[in-house]
């Protein structure tokens, strides 16, 4: 039962580093699964969730080296055949991106309905499903699979997802690198892990083109083979700590990061006050002004991030007047504010839309991490708050944030985890 103790009230100086971005790590490991060679991976963010998709493959028979503690070499030639197990992949959201790889190279997959972060709402995967669908696959999900199949390959073609979705984007990238001909998707996702893994399947010797833009061309190679890539900074990682510093005040230099990547926060961040300068590979944000209201709408990359809006959400609470925030992505995904109500915050939500009142310090309370990042937007309010603040289900924040207490401890916060036995009611035997 292990808890983060935050005393708050302490501003935030020196220097943090970085790690891989979680997003791009958990689509890249299960792309090694086309490979016919040894990929060297490295950058490799220090997370859960990567150890889960680390050990699912390894379950299927993979062969995985730590060179370091952020490189790490998969050998998935001696997979041999599409099937996962129930229990591992039901763990994380992204055990869907599976489907695309095990399609892709077997022509068969089956994996369990996928678990992760609940945002209050179902998250769909019927874009996945079209874009199987259209390459050729039948798709049915039954006994908590997703079972996939195309015994006869999968042919190129095109398919114009309905809705920008990052998964399904991914996804069928991955099951269309090795299909036959050309494949071509319109409407894609833009985020910078959708070209992260484009580049990580390019250097393996596949032909995806326009990553990042209106359409991805993806032409069908027959194999791809080893290499090494390197994976890109995790820019939700970094517009966490850019976001306590925004909250707590302070000076941080935030090293490792790619400054474009993260121009969506940093513009949010200066309107709330903040100084920023960009450097090469790192971003110094310092806050020594009041925290000043805006208004937020999360939308697909290059729009501001959904991952990020619980932790500024947090931030303008303490901020000189009210802030409109609108989630473009989710249809709910304001779980948290009931824990951040517990220290005091003044929230109001209606559907996709919160209004959060500024002026308000927050108070240290026992609150629970709902999500992800809802739990980093935990540890940023007890990093403002006066007095005291213990956060319960810290599992869910390891899933995202590597040594975020040895991080914070390091730039100045007086946090801590603790280990607190469960109750055990006093009965007389
Ligand atoms: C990924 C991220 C998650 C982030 C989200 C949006 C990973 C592992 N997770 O999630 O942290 O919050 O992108 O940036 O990378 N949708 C459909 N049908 C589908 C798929 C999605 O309607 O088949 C909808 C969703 O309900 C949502 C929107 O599309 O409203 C975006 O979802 P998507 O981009 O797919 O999110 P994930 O890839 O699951």
């Amino acid at each position: 039962m292990e808890k983060i103790r935050i005393k708050g009230g302490r501003r935030l100086f020196g220097e943090v580093v970085i790690g891989g971005a979680k997003n791009s790590a958990v689509a890249i490991i299960p792309a090694t699964i086309l490979c016919s060679g040894v990929c060297r991976i490295e950058n490799m963010p220090r997370v859960s969730d990567v150890q889960v998709q680390l050990q699912i493959l390894k379950e299927m028979g993979a062969v995985i080296r730590a060179k370091d503690d952020t490189t790490v070499e998969i050998d998935a030639r001696p997979l041999s055949n599409g099937r996962t197990s129930y229990d591992l992949t039901r763990k994380i959201r992204a055990s869907y991106y599976l489907l695309g790889a095990l399609l892709g190279r077997f022509g068969d997959a089956e994996v369990s309905l996928p678990g992760g972060c609940n945002f209050g709402s179902v998250r769909p995967i019927d874009q996945h499903i079209k874009g199987f669908e259209a390459l050729g696959a039948s798709v049915d999900v039954r006994g908590g699979y997703i079972h996939a199949s195309a015994p006869e390959g999968l042919i190129g073609t095109s398919i114009y997802l309905d809705k920008v979705s990052v998964g399904a984007t991914m996804n069928v990238i991955l099951a269309a690198v090795l299909a036959q001909g050309e494949t071509i998707i319109g409407n894609p996702a833009k985020e910078p892990h959708i070209v992260d893994l484009a580049n990580f399947l390019n250097v393996m010797g596949a032909d995806v083109r326009g990553a990042g833009t209106d359409t991805i061309r993806i032409k069908g190679v027959k194999s791809l083979h080893g290499g090494t890539y390197s994976i890109i900074p995790d820019q939700i990682e970094a517009g966490t700590y850019m976001a306590a510093v925004c909250g707590t005040g302070g000076n941080l230099l935030v090293k490792n990061v790619i400054p474009k990547h993260l121009d969506c926060i940093t513009a949010k961040l200066e309107e709330m006050g903040a100084e920023i300068e960009e450097l090469d590979d790192a971003i110094r944000i310092i806050r020594r002004d009041p925290i000043r209201r805006t208004n937020i709408r999360t939308l697909p990359y290059p729009g501001f991030p959904t991952d990020m809006q619980p932790q500024l959400a947090t931030v303008l609470c303490a901020a000189d007047g009210p802030s409109i925030i609108t989630e473009g992505i989710w249809d709910t995904r304001y779980l948290y504010v009931d824990e951040l109500r517990r220290m005091g915050a003044n929230i109001r939500v209606d559907g996709k839309v919160a209004t959060v009142d500024g002026g308000t310090t927050l108070s240290g309370a026992t609150v629970r991490a709902v999500d992800l990042r809802a739990g980093a937007a935990m540890v940023i309010a007890g990093l403002m708050a006066n007095g005291t603040t213990t956060i319960e289900d810290i599992n869910y924040i390891e899933r995202g944030y590597e040594d975020i207490v040895g991080k914070l401890r390091r730039i100045g916060a007086d946090i801590t985890i603790v280990d607190e036995p469960p109750v055990k009611a006093e009965i007389e035997a």
